[in-house]
């Protein structure tokens, strides 16, 4: 062998090392992608056409937030001073649903508590807290059942059923202890059994799949059917039919549905050195860590974190907070 081709065949080799390492743990490339994204079931009557639950709003005094709140200005480079919270009280709802928003985010809270006030109360309730940070694009991410949303997803509802689907994959429809449904062999023979997926994004991991299929349910449930949709879905049938039986009772608007649990609420924390110098946090600890998860099996918990990180990278580049990294180190 000459030594050019040999040269040729370690860099091959080198190559197939490194590609197959970073493949995504997630639906198999080779599989087709049924659309190019879902954003079109928002649209002509689609998801952005539910009506929202009609709700009131309170806003918190300058001085003090809940520690989710203070976290994800952490994460996003927003002064915790600069952040406004509301109690949104939907009317379906015996507890209210907190949602910050730094003051530069494109969106208002009542854009805001509209997309949450779309998703049924059987799944609303599933998340916890809910902020809104400054981006050029739509995109979001949900990490501890918290959804943070970048740039403005007004009249974006497949968005925020996504984001709320992360949540009912992990407490609603398996053991109810956090441990994903979509990390099970069973979701991922049925997949394999299937001939395609919703689209490009459902391939990044398992739970993104299931998500993605999640957003589809929703709109067989409370827009048409998803088999008389043009060209039909059936080389995802066994996806979506799992899917549909989940979720039918979490994720189907009934005008009778109330709430019928909530979580735990975060600790309130000081804003800042601002905050104290006028006196307002008095008496308050300054928590740093809050326990959010029951002891998971380690394997399932690094899965959970692992998944969350690429969740929130992504959506860093959807948004275009960041440059999308094609290839990575
Ligand atoms: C949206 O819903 C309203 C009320 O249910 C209905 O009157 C309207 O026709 C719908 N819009 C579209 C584009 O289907
Ligand atoms: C929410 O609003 C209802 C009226 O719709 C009211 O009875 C209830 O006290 C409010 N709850 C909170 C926590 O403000």
């Amino acid at each position: 062998m000459s030594p050019f081709l040999s040269d040729l065949l370690l860099i091959s080799l080198a190559l197939t090392c490194c590609v197959l390492a970073d493949l995504p743990d997630g639906p198999s490339d080779s599989m087709d992608e049924r659309f190019d994204n879902l954003h079109w079931l928002d649209l002509n009557g689609g998801l952005n056409n539910l009506s929202y639950q009609a709700y009131t709003v309170a806003q918190w005094a300058f001085g003090t937030v809940p520690q989710a709140c203070f976290d994800m200005a952490g994460d996003r480079q927003c002064d915790p001073h600069e952040l406004e919270v509301f109690d949104v009280n939907y009317s379906d709802a015996k507890y209210t649903k907190v949602i910050c928003r730094c003051t530069d985010s494109p969106m208002q809270i009542w854009d805001i508590a509209d997309d949450i006030g779309r998703v049924p109360v059987k799944a609303r309730q599933w998340i916890n807290y809910v902020g809104s940070f400054n981006a050029p694009d739509c995109s979001a991410y949900s990490g501890a059942n918290h959804i943070t949303i970048l740039g403005n997803c007004a009249e974006r509802a497949s968005v925020t059923i996504h984001e709320v689907a992360h949540s009912l994959d992990g407490w609603a429809v398996y053991k109810g202890n956090g441990a994903q449904y979509s990390a099970t062999r069973e979701w991922k023979r049925t997949v394999g059994k299937d001939t395609c997926v919703p689209d490009n994004y459902a391939k990044s991991r398992w739970s993104e799949s299931w998500a993605q299929v999640a957003v589809l349910a929703a709109y067989h449930f409370n827009v048409g059917s998803i088999w008389d949709l043009d060209g039909g879905v059936e080389c995802m049938r066994g996806q979506m039919e799992k899917v549909i039986q989940q979720l039918e009772g979490v994720l189907t608007f009934r005008e009778a549905d109330r709430c019928d649990r909530h979580w735990p609420e975060d600790p309130t924390v000081c804003m800042g050195d601002r905050a104290i110098s006028e006196g307002l946090c008095e008496g308050l600890e300054v928590i740093t860590t809050v326990e959010r998860y029951p002891a998971l099996d380690p394997e399932v918990q690094r899965g959970i974190e692992e998944d969350e990180n690429s969740r929130m990278r992504h959506a860093e580049e959807e948004s275009g907070l960041v440059v999308a990294r094609k290839f990575k180190a």
